[in-house]
């Protein structure tokens, strides 16, 4: 059987300001297995918003899908209608964008936002969809749902703001939640809050989730495959435990050498401003670690990934373009 569930393929996406052309993401290539948490982590700008929101076909609108495919169940997204789109979205897949509260309908109930996917989606009795959303608000861990169904979003805090949009994500049962950071303006205890309901719904309804975030250790506690994008391509591919044990390419580096460690006792944590990483263009970005030789490869292929250990891919990268300071 196949356990695929989205397979995106060397997907580029441009951005047509006037006469020029400003490439976001270039020649991606990921895939999610059904039940899988697949972490996509990497600079601001590096693309994850933009590869998210091509998924479904939401791109601001001067953007394009330039090339690729992206298959979801064995369809091919980028073919259907718009028609198709819209059944598609909210109900198989949903997505809880990075501005998300800020989307909230001020002026409506909470509850009743939450019955919008519901009323959409689904032959629901009127009368059902406020058993749903208060089974829902449960579910996304408010004690007192009937209140809760009440109120407005200015009367909710940030974090419970982010479960009513969780249990708008989880409404119709999506086989794939797209997260797009969705806890960075929340403190840490919330953030793992959040978090651990994405988790928990995923685990309960067999789906899978897109978790879209720059931090390495949300990576550590929740994925299971982790994608790093640098100036809009896949710089380095791999299972978690694989990527920590082993990260070949120096963004990889210093995003976990950004992570505290006590164990190694380090008088400062380097930040990524510490690495410089020179924007060569579509033929730059490449690397050869050390410890491997690729006889069998030209350096001047525009070049995609390349498995360097069993499931373990990396870009190449020129390493003269790669500075270390400090
Ligand atoms: N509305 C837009 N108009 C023009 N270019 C855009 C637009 N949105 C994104 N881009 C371009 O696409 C690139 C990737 O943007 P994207 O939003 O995917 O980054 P990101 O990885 O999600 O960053 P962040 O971590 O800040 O959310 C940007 O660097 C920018 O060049
Ligand atoms: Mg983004």
């Amino acid at each position: 059987m196949d356990q695929r569930l989205l397979q995106i393929k060397n997907l580029s996406v441009s951005f047509h300001q006037h006469k020029n052309k400003i490439t976001a993401v270039s020649d991606v290539s990921l895939h999610i297995e059904k039940r899988q948490t697949v972490a996509l982590i990497g600079e601001s700008g590096s693309g994850k918003s933009i590869t998210s929101l091509s998924v479904l076909r939401l791109l601001p609108s001067l953007g394009k899908i330039e090339n690729g495919s992206i298959t979801f169940n064995g369809i091919n997204l980028l073919h259907q209608s718009e028609k198709e789109m819209r059944k598609i979205r909210g109900n198989e897949i949903s997505m809880i964008f990075q501005d998300a509260i800020a989307s909230l309908n001020p002026s409506m109930k909470v509850g009743e936002q939450i019955t919008e996917g519901l009323k959409y989606h689904k032959l629901i009795p009127k009368a059902d969809l406020k058993t749903e959303a208060l089974q829902l608000l449960q579910q996304v861990g408010f004690s007192n749902p009937s209140h809760t169904y009440n109120q407005y979003p200015s009367q909710l805090s940030g974090g419970m703001k982010q479960r009513i949009l969780i249990a708008m994500a989880i409404s119709c049962k999506p086989q794939l939640i797209i997260a797009d950071e969705p806890t960075t303006s929340l403190d840490v205890t919330i953030q793992r809050q959040v978090l651990n309901l994405i988790d928990k719904y995923k685990t309960d309804s067999n789906a899978s989730v897109l978790l879209i975030t720059h931090d390495f250790g949300v990576v550590a506690e929740y994925a299971d495959w982790v994608y790093v994008m640098l100036g809009g391509h896949i710089v380095e591919s791999a299972d978690v435990y694989t990527l920590f044990k082993n990260p070949l390419h120096p963004y990889t580096k210093a995003l976990i050498g950004s992570i505290p460690n006590p164990e190694l006792g380090q008088e400062r944590l380097k930040s990524i401003q510490d690495y410089t990483f020179e924007d060569t263009g579509y033929d730059g970005r490449r690397f050869a670690p050390e410890k491997y030789t690729y006889e069998s490869k030209s350096f001047d292929e525009p070049s995609s990934l390349v498995e360097v250990e069993p499931l373990h891919y990396v870009r190449f990268f020129d390493e003269s373009k790669v500075s270390l300071i400090g």
